[in-house]
């Protein structure tokens, strides 16, 4: 039985990825924040000197990106120097990495889905610590995994489809920018890609995208959960082009697909992995 550790067991992917334990053979270890912070690599070395661990699971970060723009040595400190440390234990061990990074390591200005060889270029302190994580990870290991995915949702932890369904509960309008192109993505789906990972254990290691098919704005998936909801009511939706934020956002961030569904499975549209959390949310 494969032996994996899951780092950042509390945020919602890691909760995510937990849902999975019940129904799968693997033999998971997870570690919240408290249990083992990512910038103490002296607790990390003694950990993975006395555990044989098969796989490690990166889903801490600091995942403020506003917050990055005001505090980004906390964000460094965390998605760049936390990653090298997970990387340097991981070679010394000789544990496989699957690490999770983000869309935001690109510009966003393609008119294309990005593809995982595609230049880097972040624009924001969150994009820059991120894309530093993985150029570590890259430096130290041969066996890692790097998934970029974006837009998470989940039933877990604060998202954007749980703030705008308690949104449209409570009555409010809502002003939701068009201005940023990308793709929803769901915990649930990611988590079984990195099952994937561990359990066929012959994937090509490197760099891979993830998220659904298709893509949108923040407006077209806020009117997307008002459609699929009892309550919801697409007209508590206003479109707006002034949304201001600290940090510059990527205006189009989708991410190419095609090697992850070479090596993996063709994966279901954004709207179709929506309306699945959805039903659970009102179940
Ligand atoms: N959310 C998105 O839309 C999105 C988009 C693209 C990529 N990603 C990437 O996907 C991954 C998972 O994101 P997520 O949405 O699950 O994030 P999340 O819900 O914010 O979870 C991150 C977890 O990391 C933990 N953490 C923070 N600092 C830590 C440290 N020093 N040591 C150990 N744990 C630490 C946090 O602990 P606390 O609970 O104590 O804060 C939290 O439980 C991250 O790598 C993120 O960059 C996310």
């Amino acid at each position: 039985m494969k032996k994996v550790i899951v780092l950042g067991s509390n945020g919602q992917l890691g909760k995510t990825i937990k849902d999975f334990t019940d129904s799968s053979t693997i033999d998971f270890h997870f570690y919240s924040r408290s249990d083992l912070d990512i910038t103490d690599k002296t607790k990390l070395e003694t950990l993975f000197a006395c555990s044989d661990f098969d796989y490690c699971i990166n889903c801490a970060a600091y995942t403020n990106v506003e917050g990055a723009e005001t505090n980004n040595e906390d964000a460094y400190l965390i998605n760049a120097d936390g990653a090298k440390h997970i990387a340097e234990v991981c070679n010394r061990f000789q544990v496989k990495l699957i690490h999770i990074s983000t869309d935001y390591v690109f510009d966003g200005e393609n008119n294309e889905p990005y593809t995982t060889t595609d230049q880097t270029n972040p624009i924001n302190q969150y994009g820059k610590s991120k894309l530093q994580g993985e150029l570590y990870i890259q430096e130290q290991l041969n066996e890692y995994y790097i998934i970029r995915t974006s837009w998470l949702y989940s039933l877990h932890g604060k998202n954007f489809v749980k703030t705008i369904v308690g949104k449209l509960k409570s009555g409010s309008t809502l002003n939701i920018t068009t201005e940023e192109q990308g793709t929803p993505t769901s915990c649930l789906d990611l988590a079984s890609f990195i099952l994937y990972l561990v359990t066929s254990d012959k994937v090509p290691y490197g760099i891979y995208n993830f998220t659904a098919n298709g893509s949108t704005t923040w407006y077209g998936f806020a009117q997307e959960i008002a459609k699929n909801l009892p309550y919801g009511n697409s007209d508590q939706i206003l479109p707006t082009s002034k949304f201001k934020t600290l940090a510059k956002r990527p205006q189009y961030s989708v991410l190419s697909l095609n090697k992850t569904e070479e090596n993996f499975k063709k994966l279901n549209t954004w709207q179709i992995s929506l309306r699945e959390i959805l039903s659970e949310m009102q179940a």
